[in-house]
C-alpha cells in the first residue's frame, strides 16, 4: 500500500532528467569534429586490444590441450598367498582404483590399453585398462583388478629372500592414449602415464607407501 504513492511523483521527476540530457545533448554536437574522430579512434583501438586480449586468455586457458593425470588412488589386496617351499612363489589380485583426471574444457576419451605391475625388473602382472571417458574438468574412476603371480620370475634365491624379508616392491606402468576434443573444434592427441610405487607388507597383507609421480 506504501509502494504506490512513492512511485508516482517518481516519475515526472525522471521525465524531468531526461529533457535535462536531451538538453546537455546538443553540446557535444557543437565540439570540432577532428576531436570527436581522434576519440572514436582511441575507443575503436581500446576495444581492440581488449578483444586481442580476451582471445588470447581463451586461447591459452579453454584451447590448451593439457595431459590428464592418471594414477592409482587406492589399492587393496585379495586372496594373498606366499611361501618359500617347496619353490619361492606369491600370488594375489590387487583391486585398485585408477583416476583419469581431466582438467581440459572438453573431454578425454582414451583407448583401451595394458600397462605392468612389475617386481624388480620383472613383469608379475598385467593392468588391463579399458575404452573410456573422462568429461570435461572431470575425474573418471575406474576399478581395476590385477593379477599378480611369481610364474614369471626365475630368480628363485632373490625371491627367497625378498619372501623372507616379509615385503615385496612393486611399481605399476601404464601409458593411455587418447584425445582431448574441445569445444568439438579441435582434437589433440595426449599420452598420461601411470607410475606407481608400493610396498606389499605380506604378513599385514596390505599394501604400504603407495606414491605416484
Ligand atoms: C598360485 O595360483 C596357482 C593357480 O591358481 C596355484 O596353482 C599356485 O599354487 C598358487 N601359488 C601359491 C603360492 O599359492
Ligand atoms: C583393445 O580391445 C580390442 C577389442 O576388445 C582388442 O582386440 C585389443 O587387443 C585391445 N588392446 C589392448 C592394447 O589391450
Ligand atoms: C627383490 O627385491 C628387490 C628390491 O625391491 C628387487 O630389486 C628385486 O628385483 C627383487 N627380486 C625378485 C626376484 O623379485
Ligand atoms: C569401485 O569399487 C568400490 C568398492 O567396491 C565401489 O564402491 C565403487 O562404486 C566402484 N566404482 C566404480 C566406478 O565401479
Ligand atoms: C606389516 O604388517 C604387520 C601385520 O599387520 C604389522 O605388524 C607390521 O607392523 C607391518 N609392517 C610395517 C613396516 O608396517
Ligand atoms: C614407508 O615409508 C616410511 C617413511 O617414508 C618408512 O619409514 C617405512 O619404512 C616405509 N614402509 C615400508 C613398508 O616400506
Amino acid at each position: 500500500m506504501q509502494e504506490d504513492p512513492q512511485a508516482k511523483p517518481l516519475a515526472p521527476v525522471q521525465q524531468y532528467s531526461r529533457s535535462d540530457m536531451e538538453f546537455g545533448g546538443i553540446k557535444p554536437k557543437a565540439l570540432p569534429r577532428e576531436e570527436k574522430s581522434s576519440k572514436c579512434l582511441v575507443y575503436v583501438l581500446a576495444i581492440m586490444v581488449i578483444q586481442g586480449a580476451v582471445l588470447l586468455i581463451f586461447a591459452s586457458v579453454v584451447l590448451r590441450a593439457r595431459t590428464p593425470d592418471f594414477e592409482i588412488r587406492s589399492v587393496t589386496v585379495r586372496t594373498l598367498k606366499f611361501g618359500n617351499s617347496p619353490a619361492p612363489s606369491f600370488n594375489f589380485t590387487l583391486l585398485t582404483e585408477v583416476t583419469v583426471g581431466n582438467t581440459n574444457f572438453g573431454d578425454f576419451r582414451f583407448e583401451n590399453t595394458t600397462g605392468s605391475v612389475s617386481c624388480g625388473s620383472i613383469v608379475v602382472g598385467d593392468v588391463k585398462i579399458p575404452t573410456g571417458r573422462a568429461q570435461a574438468r572431470a575425474t573418471e574412476r575406474l576399478n581395476v583388478s590385477v593379477d599378480v603371480s611369481s610364474l614369471r620370475i626365475s630368480d628363485m634365491k632373490s625371491l627367497s629372500t625378498n619372501i623372507s624379508s616379509g615385503f615385496l616392491e612393486l611399481n605399476s606402468n601404464v601409458k593411455l592414449s587418447g584425445k582431448v576434443n574441445i569445444l568439438n573444434i579441435m582434437k589433440r592427441r595426449r599420452y598420461p602415464e601411470m607410475n606407481c610405487f608400493m610396498t606389499l607388507n605380506l604378513t599385514g597383507q596390505t599394501i604400504q607407501n603407495l606414491t605416484c609421480d
